[in-house]
């Protein structure tokens, strides 16, 4: 079973996000295989390390490529970025001290829907600026 089925529908129609995009939907469903496979704390934490530096260097290509461009909702934008980066990040330093403090199932299912979500709102939002 895959955690996160990619459609084409995610697709903003720029190959640098759309393969990017992809490859979060990918870790994503490494981190639920892992879990749902029972590996251990520490591969599960390196998972989530991947993914948390893979989103970074993701935004930071986005957010530059719509700042060059007439996108109106770019601060709003950024600081939905912001957020996001925050809390994963504070997941995962939780994770990392005590693993058992983090529901994992409920991690996954809120990345699950912010993945989704964002790419298909607010990324969609800026596409048609690029
Ligand atoms: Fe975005
Ligand atoms: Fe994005």
């Amino acid at each position: 079973m895959t955690f996160i089925q990619w459609n084409d529908t995610y697709k903003v129609g720029h190959k640098i996000v759309d393969f990017d995009h992809m490859t979060l939907v990918n870790i994503t469903n490494e981190l639920f295989l892992r879990v749902d496979r029972g590996f251990s704390d520490e591969e599960i934490a390196q998972t989530i390390a991947l993914l948390i530096d893979y989103v970074e260097r993701h935004f930071e290509r986005e957010e530059e490529l719509f700042l060059n461009s007439d996108y109106p909702d770019k601060d709003k934008h950024r600081e939905m970025h912001k957020d996001i980066t925050k809390t994963v990040k504070d997941i995962a330093k939780v994770y990392r001290t005590d693993p058992s403090a983090i529901n994992i199932s409920e991690v996954l299912d809120f990345l699950k829907k912010w993945l989704t979500n964002h790419i298909m709102k607010a990324d969609q939002g800026y596409a048609k600026y690029l």
